[in-house]
């Protein structure tokens, strides 16, 4: 994040706190998240369209009440895809008509809730769905205005479980084959819905422009069959999130306004050439706004040096506070931060303290070789699909997460405790 310096005593800060002091505070391991940071991001995602754009932040990557009340702050808006998020969304006072429901397979309860409280947006997502939300906007005597979310085809260059838009998998309604386009006059011809655009997600952790690119254009191609067909033109054009950041040196992130820029000019050549109005475009990113805020401290335990190949740095936590290292390859990089030291640099791996050997956090990284156990060390990006995805494996108790501003700290998620999982279990 930007405020994260080092002081003269070798010792890193944060909004110009020191770490030591907030592990004494608030423990390890924790999220450290930077709240200037955040809003910058959100401030530069709503510049880099020149207000003429709105900005979903996608509650996925991390929600709380603090983050919901940042973001309406901002003038963001939000991008629900469950019951609990949507519900975290509307206590913590984000106007409804700026949230959109995602999902693919809402359930009826998850889409009644939306209508009844009066979200803007649907992202309908399969020809199922499309009668399920009718009936209940039917029922509750509602117009509910919807996207549907079309699948443009697109290989994006990022790991098979984080890429969307290609045809073999779970998410929206094909474009080939003339899916879409039947999904749009099935969608017409409903009262209870009122069809205001198509939405294209195509992935996570992207570099390349050329997929949104792909996207923007064949979205625009819809939207211009559409008018062809029906004389309708649609209002809206959502493409989705995905904007790459850097975990390690070797990334190297585009900016908002970057992809801002590239999206605008291709939609609005695309609608020129077409003879269409040009629609209002939205985005989601959720990775790019929340993902480099955040930290994560652990306290260093157990060190195994293994002859020859490398050594092994156990930490306080691992897979249950982050597990995109198991589960996509994620690379992380890691520093020393509780001190300074003029060490060689050794070849260690980060590790969790989970009963998995797959349990690792930073698979190669350098540590100075006197890193001993009591050592304070952080791991940077860890503000989007950590916490939101932490969880209890081994009955470990999820971190909190810590907001610091202005060389203030205060915690916005508390540490879980022993009570908290006995709760649970009332067997
Ligand atoms: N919009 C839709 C419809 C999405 O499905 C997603 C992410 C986003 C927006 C936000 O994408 P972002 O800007 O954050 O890349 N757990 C995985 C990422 C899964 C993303 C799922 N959808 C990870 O840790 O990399």
């Amino acid at each position: 994040s930007r405020t994260v310096g080092r002081g003269a005593d070798g010792v890193v800060t944060v909004s110009g706190l020191d770490v030591n002091r907030l592990a004494e505070e608030f423990g390890t391991p924790a999220y450290i998240l930077d709240e200037d940071d955040f809003r910058a991001r959100c401030r530069a995602w709503h510049e880099a369209f020149g207000g003429e754009a709105d900005v979903f932040y996608a509650g996925k990557a991390f929600l709380s009440r603090a983050v919901v009340r940042w973001l309406n702050e901002e003038g963001l808006n939000l991008d629900v895809c469950s019951g609990g998020e949507l519900a975290t969304a509307l206590d913590a006072g984000m106007p409804a008509e700026r949230i959109a429901l995602h999902g693919n397979n809402k359930s009826t309860e998850e889409i009644e809730r939306a209508i009844r409280e009066g979200v803007g947006r649907i992202v309908l997502d399969s020809f199922q769905e499309i009668v399920r939300v009718a009936h209940i906007a039917d029922r509750l005597g509602v117009r509910q205005r919807v996207q549907i979310r079309v699948t443009v085809g697109v290989e994006a260059h990022t790991h098979e479980f984080i890429a969307t838009a290609h045809e073999d998998q779970k998410f929206g309604i094909a474009l080939a084959g003339g899916e879409a386009a039947e999904a749009v006059r099935r969608v017409l011809k409903l009262d209870g819905l009122e069809l205001m655009g198509i939405h294209s997600h195509i992935g996570s952790q992207i570099f390349d422009m050329a997929g949104f690119e792909v996207s923007a254009r064949r979205v625009v191609q819809l939207l211009t069959e559409v008018r062809d067909e029906h004389g309708v033109e649609l209002p809206e054009i959502d493409l989705g999130g995905g904007l790459g950041i850097a975990y390690t040196s070797e990334d190297d992130p585009r900016e908002p306004s970057e992809i801002a820029k590239s999206l605008a000019e291709i939609v609005t050549r695309e609608c020129a050439a077409a003879g269409l109005s040009v629609p209002r475009i939205s985005v989601e990113p959720g990775r790019a706004i929340v993902g480099p805020s955040a930290f994560t401290l652990y306290e260093v335990g157990t060190i195994k040096p293994l002859q020859g190949l490398r050594t092994y740095v156990s930490v306080d936590g691992g897979m249950s506070d982050n597990i995109r290292t198991a589960l996509y390859d994620a690379e992380y990089s890691v520093a020393l931060v509780s001190r300074s030291s003029d060490a060689e640099p050794m070849l260690a791996r980060v590790v969790g303290k989970h009963c998995e050997s797959g349990d690792i956090v930073v698979r190669d990284a350098f540590l100075p070789a006197d890193v001993a156990p009591g050592d304070l060390i952080a791991v940077p990006a860890t503000g989007a699909y950590c916490r939101s995805m932490a969880n209890n494996y081994n009955h470990a108790l999820r971190p909190p997460v810590v907001a610091v501003r202005d060389g203030a700290a205060r915690v916005i998620v508390r540490r879980e405790t022993e009570e908290d999982l006995l709760r649970l279990d009332v067997g």
